[in-house]
């Protein structure tokens, strides 16, 4: 009788502590909180369709990086370099739009909606705006109050990473073989830097100065885009779109760009040229409808990644700073 005493004890309090996601967890508390920020990201769509792409990479380095806990939002203070700093977080933008989220939301519903899941609603509606597909995001993120560059270098993956290394770096979060080749299909919108797939154009490898997998015509175009020798400047302001057929809009044609060559980065291309990962670059790139599924689906996953939930964490009130 006293075991199912504390069997039961444990079982009222143990779930206030680990409470987990939920769909409509701000209904009660804040029931604006989810559209807010959705006219956030719709105006800023119709103005720049950036801003979509933008989104879904913040939220997917987000959770890649102490979980989804809006640790990317956090400013940089003296003697710690924050995610957001560090090299492998370059050209993140889209902060001062969920600033502005934020602080809307903080007017209706003070203390009450974490930045780690308008993070998730803003992805969300990013795929949605970018893509005709709509899912819906569990929520009750808690925000995290650390955030260390180094640990963003640690857990993000290389735009020069083998098959072998993308499952191992994904598989570290939890995530499937077929769940990464899916997500990388996010590489279907938004752009690169030249710096992170020049060395396949100018200094390969040992035997071959540009990467044979390319194809001939689009490695033409991705060197006029990118010369050789670029300044300063244009390095930083040069960004080629993932996908030079539908470049802002979130689909399937990705895959098919594999198929024929044309991704852009050594990470997309190898999804291709690998035995394991090839059937499933074939299967999204005939599947559309599936593979926007599982897509929807996998985002899901990716949300739920290390999550602080129930008395864990805070809601931060200013989302570059902790409280
Ligand atoms: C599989 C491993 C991945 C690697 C190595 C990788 C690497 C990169 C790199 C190097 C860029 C260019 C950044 C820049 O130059 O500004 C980029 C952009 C982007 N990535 Fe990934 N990524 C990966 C997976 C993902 C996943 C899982 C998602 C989301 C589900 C994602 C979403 C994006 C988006 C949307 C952009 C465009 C950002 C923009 O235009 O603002 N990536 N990625
Ligand atoms: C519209 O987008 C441009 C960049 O694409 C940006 O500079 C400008 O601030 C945006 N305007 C508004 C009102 O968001
Ligand atoms: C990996 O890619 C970066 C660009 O992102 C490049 O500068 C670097 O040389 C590459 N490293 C290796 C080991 O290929
Ligand atoms: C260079 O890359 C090609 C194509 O991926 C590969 O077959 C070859 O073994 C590589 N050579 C060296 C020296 O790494
Ligand atoms: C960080 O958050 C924890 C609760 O999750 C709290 O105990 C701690 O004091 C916080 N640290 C700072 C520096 O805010």
């Amino acid at each position: 009788m006293a075991y199912f005493a504390i069997f039961l004890a444990i079982l009222l309090v143990y779930p206030t502590k680990i409470a987990s996601l939920e769909v409509g967890f701000y209904q009660k508390t804040c029931p604006s909180a989810e559209a807010i920020v959705k006219s956030v990201v719709e105006k800023a769509f119709a103005n720049d369709s950036g801003t979509a792409p933008a989104f879904i990479r913040l939220h997917f380095h987000d959770c890649f990086v102490r979980g989804c806990d809006a640790s990317i939002l956090l400013n940089s203070t003296p003697g710690n370099l924050a995610e957001k700093d560090s090299s492998a977080n370059s050209g993140v933008q889209g902060l001062e739009l969920i600033d502005e989220a934020k602080a809307k939301i903080e007017s209706q519903c003070p203390n009450t909606v974490s930045c780690a899941d308008i993070l998730a609603f803003a992805a969300r509606d990013s795929v949605s705006v970018s893509g005709g597909l709509y899912y819906t995001v569990p929520a009750g993120r808690r925000d995290g109050n650390v955030s260390r560059a180094a640990e963003a270098a640690a857990n993000l993956p290389s735009p020069n990473f083998t098959v072998a290394q993308l499952k191992k770096n994904f598989a570290n979060k939890g995530l499937s073989l077929d769940e990464m080749v899916t997500l990388s299909g996010a590489h279907s919108i938004g752009g690169s830097h030249c710096s992170n797939f020049m060395s396949r154009l100018y200094s390969f490898n040992k035997t071959y100065s540009q990467d044979p997998s390319i194809d001939p015509n689009y490695a033409k175009l991705l060197k006029k885009m990118c010369p050789k020798k670029m300044s300063g400047a244009s390095i930083d302001q040069v960004v080629v779109s993932f996908d030079p057929v539908t470049p802002d809009r979130l689909d399937n044609v990705y895959y098919k760009n594999l198929e024929m060559n044309k991704g852009l980065l050594f990470s997309d291309q190898i999804l291709w040229a690998t035995s394991s990962t090839r059937k499933m670059v074939k299967n999204n790139a005939n599947h559309g409808n599936l593979w926007a599924k599982k897509f929807a689906k996998a985002m899901v996953h990716m949300g739920s990644i290390e999550v602080l939930s129930g008395t864990q964490g805070e809601i931060r009130k200013d989302c570059r700073f902790v409280n």
